[in-house]
C-alpha cells in the first residue's frame, strides 16, 4: 500500500541512484529545434491519487510533451466520439517504429493503435472537426492545463515551426490515409494541429498531474471532475501498456510493468493504477525513442515500491 511506503525517501533514492547516468542515451535530433535540449537533464515527479506530490531533479523544467499528448488527445476523442473511434483506429500494437508507414496499405488506412504517428494522426484529425488550426490547439492545450492544473502550459513556437519542416513522413502518412479516406479535415490543418500539440511544453510535475485521472479510474481525484469513464481510462491504460513504446513496449512491460507513454523529448508518464501517476524527464534517448534514463529510473521506483502491474 502506498500509504505504508515512505515516498519521500524512495523518490529521492531513485534520484541519487540515476545520477551517475545522467547524459547517457542520445537526444532526438531528427526535429532540429529538439537537439539543442542539455542531455544532463532529469526529473521525476510523482503523484498519488491522495494528492501527496513528490519529486526530485528537474521536475520544474518545461520539455517537449512530443508524443505524451497522444494520450490526452486519446482522452478527448474518448470524451467526444466515444467508441466510434475505434472504427478509424485499432488498439494492437504494432511491432514498427513509431513513424512507420509499412502496414497502412494491407490494412486500408486504418492505423494499428492511436500512439504510432499515423494513429495519432487520426486521433488529432477527430478533434479537429472543420475549425481553423488555432481553435484546434487552442483546445488541445487548454484540456491539458485543466487536466494538468497549469495555466503555463503552451506551444513552443520554434519546436512547431522545426516539426512542420521536417515533418515529411508525417506528410506521407497523411496524405496516404487521407487517399483511404481516413482523414476528414486538409491534410494541412490537421498535421499542424498535431505538430502543434506535440510542441506543448510541460514540466514533470505537471505532466504526472495531468495524467493522474488515469490511475483513479478515470476522475481526476483532486478536483473531483470525471475526465472519462472508468471504461475509457481502463482502455487507455491498456493501449498505454500494449503500444505506448512502439516496438520497444513489451521491454517497458518487462522492464517496468506499468502502462506508459514515452515521447521523444525525453518524457514518460507512467501511470500505477489506483496509486498514483509518475512523469519522469532526461532527454537522452534509447534505440527506440523511450528515455534511457527516464525508463531506469522507473524501474527502480517500481522495485522499491512493487507497484508493477504484474
Ligand atoms: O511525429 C513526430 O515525429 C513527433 N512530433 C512525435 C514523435 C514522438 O515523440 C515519438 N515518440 N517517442
Amino acid at each position: 500500500m502506498s500509504s505504508k511506503l515512505d515516498l519521500a525517501a524512495i523518490v529521492a533514492e531513485v534520484g541519487a541512484e540515476v545520477q551517475p547516468h545522467r547524459g547517457e542515451g542520445h537526444v532526438a535530433d531528427y526535429i532540429p529545434a529538439l537537439a539543442r535540449v542539455d542531455g544532463n537533464r532529469f526529473g521525476m515527479a510523482v503523484i498519488t491519487v491522495d494528492g501527496q506530490v513528490f519529486e526530485t531533479g528537474d521536475a520544474w523544467v518545461p520539455f517537449s510533451i512530443q508524443s505524451i499528448s497522444k494520450v490526452f488527445t486519446l482522452t478527448l476523442a474518448l470524451q467526444r466520439h466515444g467508441d466510434d473511434i475505434w472504427k478509424r483506429v485499432g488498439r494492437e500494437p504494432s511491432g514498427s517504429r513509431f513513424n512507420s508507414i509499412v502496414q497502412l496499405e494491407a490494412e486500408q488506412g486504418i492505423p494499428r493503435n492511436p500512439f504510432i504517428n499515423a494513429g495519432a494522426i487520426v486521433v488529432t484529425d477527430s478533434l479537429v472537426e472543420g475549425r481553423p488550426v488555432a481553435d484546434a490547439v487552442a483546445d488541445i492545450r487548454d484540456n491539458l492545463r485543466r487536466f494538468a492544473d497549469a495555466d503555463t502550459i503552451d506551444v513552443d513556437r520554434e519546436v512547431a515551426t522545426s516539426e512542420a519542416q521536417t515533418g515529411f513522413r508525417n506528410y506521407s502518412l497523411a496524405f496516404f490515409m487521407r487517399g483511404f479516406e481516413n482523414l476528414k479535415n486538409p491534410v494541412e490543418d490537421t498535421l499542424q494541429t498535431y505538430f502543434n500539440q506535440c510542441a506543448l511544453r510541460i514540466t514533470a510535475r505537471q505532466l504526472a498531474r495531468a495524467g493522474l485521472f488515469l490511475a483513479n479510474c478515470g476522475v481526476d481525484p483532486i478536483s473531483g471532475e470525471r475526465i472519462v469513464s472508468p471504461e475509457h481510462a481502463r482502455r487507455i491504460g491498456a493501449v498505454m501498456m500494449t503500444c505506448g513504446h512502439y516496438d520497444a513496449s513489451g521491454e517497458f512491460a518487462f522492464q517496468v510493468g506499468l502502462p506508459g507513454k514515452s515521447g521523444v523529448g525525453g518524457g514518460i508518464l507512467t501511470i500505477a493504477p489506483g496509486k498514483a501517476a509518475i512523469a519522469v524527464w532526461s532527454p537522452g534517448l534509447n534505440a527506440y525513442g523511450t528515455s534511457q534514463v527516464g525508463a531506469m529510473a522507473l524501474e527502480k521506483l517500481v522495485a522499491k515500491t512493487g507497484w508493477s502491474v504484474f
